[in-house]
């Protein structure tokens, strides 16, 4: 058996240069887009955070609104978000976090919004109307409660999560 000593001729040392130094050059164009591409993923985001909104001691027996902020990203967009919630203590002593989005059209709800009905909250889009525990008014447009926020108390501030819906009939 003969063994042939591999040479290699000056075409392929020419080809293996030029596909490694345009790799590494590819290379180096392209993980800076990549990264850019990709940074708002690896971005934290507060949105879906618990947010401090109010102290405890604030809270009466009549729902009262209030406003907190979140900073949002969506994609390489970052904006202030207000967000909103009528809050109140029930005969148990117990936090009612109740959204203002109504559940017909989605407009804002207020309580004592129409004078009428001093004890409701009031949609003006098409009078729609709810219960102080945000349970929507028979023969009203709105076909399902208020949702409630998910919310904890800590060290005397309540927190405010997301709305969760409560179903309508
Ligand atoms: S949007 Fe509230 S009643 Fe229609």
């Amino acid at each position: 058996m003969s063994e042939k000593k591999q040479q290699v001729s000056r075409r392929q040392f020419l080809n293996y240069t030029l596909t490694g130094v345009g790799g590494f050059m590819a290379a180096s164009m392209l993980a800076p887009m990549v990264r850019f591409a990709i940074d708002p993923v690896l971005t934290a985001s507060t949105a879906g955070e618990m947010q401090a909104v109010v102290d405890v001691s604030e809270i009466t027996t009549d729902p009262q609104r209030f406003d907190w902020t979140v900073e949002q990203v969506d994609a390489w967009y970052t904006s202030d978000v207000t967000h909103s919630a009528w809050v109140y203590k029930n005969e148990n002593d117990e936090i009612v976090p109740l959204s203002p989005t109504c559940t017909h059209l989605g407009c804002s709800v207020s309580w004592a919004g129409n004078e009428d009905y001093p004890d409701q909250f009031y949609c003006p889009c098409h009078d729609g109307r709810y219960q102080k525990d945000g349970t929507n008014v028979a023969d009203t447009p709105p076909p399902a409660p208020l949702a409630l926020y998910e919310y904890e108390v800590r060290d005397g501030t309540l927190y405010l999560g997301q709305p969760v819906p409560r179903g309508g009939v």
